[in-house]
């Protein structure tokens, strides 16, 4: 049995008002309960992509379908409600005076009762570890800072599709592993998650599908196996993961597949020394 698709895209395409063509036909199907990572070079089109699957940006050609739905000009509050975006950019999402209006503003517009407001707000803020900011302006943070509040935001309205874009660049060591466990968590309680990321290292440690997008196109979908494959890795202007240059030669010379993760990478270290 299928499983059923929860995001579907057919052939979208967008053009911003100077004319330039972000979009060019994309079509895609993400399955409820999947860990999506997309990647590709600066200007590929992520981010324009990311805004059409909350309704921020409607669909000039094609369409985009959640839970089977079309979204279009109708019902794109209620889409935001189902589908939560993080922006790559904080200052274009954080807004309010303090920080804790800033994430009570969803819950807020979602007109939820006081105390499960101020519940979710403490939660958000308590899991990306800024509620010692609540009181503080968002403006006056640092980006990090201001990233986390964003993602936190996204958090306290519950959505059932999570959308980040770039969520781990400008976060510090610890505050990537914070988001890592933030996300196994959610999609440990069944929601689906997708991200559009530089990061191949973390890609392969975590996605369970990979879309690498270029020039407003999909060039692949599939797994983390794509992260290794040279043609594709070249053209999208991406790198092997870290681990998998380490083992490159040894894999081979094994005749072992390729490791994609620190885990794999350990796992392959004990089968060369015999430990
Ligand atoms: N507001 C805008 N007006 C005009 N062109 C835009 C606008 N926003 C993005 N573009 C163009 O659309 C194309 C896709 O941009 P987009 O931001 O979606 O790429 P991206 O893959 O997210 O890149 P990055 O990795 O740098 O975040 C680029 O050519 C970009 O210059
Ligand atoms: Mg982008």
């Amino acid at each position: 049995m299928g499983m059923a698709a929860c995001l579907e895209i057919e052939d979208l395409c967008f053009r911003y008002h100077d004319g330039t063509e972000a979009l060019k036909g994309v079509s895609l199907s993400i399955q409820k309960e999947e860990k999506v990572a997309i990647l590709g070079p600066n200007g590929a089109g992520k981010s324009t992509l990311l805004l059409h699957l909350n309704g921020i940006h409607l669909p000039q050609q094609g369409v985009v379908r959640v839970g089977g739905k079309e979204i279009n000009s109708d019902n794109e509050r209620q889409v935001r409600s189902k589908v939560g975006l993080v922006f790559q950019d904080p200052d274009d999402q954080v807004f309010s005076p303090t920080v804790w209006d800033d994430v009570a503003f969803g819950p807020l517009n979602m007109g939820l009762e006081r105390a499960e407001i101020e519940k979710r707000v403490a939660d958000a803020l308590q899991s990306v570890r800024m509620w010692e900011f609540r009181s503080r302006a968002p403006h006056h943070l640092s980006y990090g800072q201001k990233k986390r509040v964003a993602i936190a935001g996204v958090l306290a309205m519950d959505p059932e599709i999570i959308v980040l874009d770039e969520p781990t660049a400008f976060l510090d060591p610890s505050g990537q592993e914070d988001l890592f466990e933030i996300l196994e968590n959610l999609h440990r309680e069944g929601r689906t998650i997708i991200i559009a990321t530089h990061d191949v290292d973390m890609a392969a440690m975590w996605a369970t599908s990979i879309i690498i997008l270029k020039d407003g196109q999909i060039l692949a979908q599939g797994t983390t196996k794509l992260l290794v494959r040279e043609d594709l890795v070249k053209a999208a202007g991406l790198r092997f993961p870290l681990v998998s240059q380490v083992f490159e030669e040894a894999a081979a010379g094994l005749g072992q597949p390729l490791p994609r993760t620190v885990k794999e990478g350990k796992k392959l270290l004990f089968k060369l020394t015999g430990h």
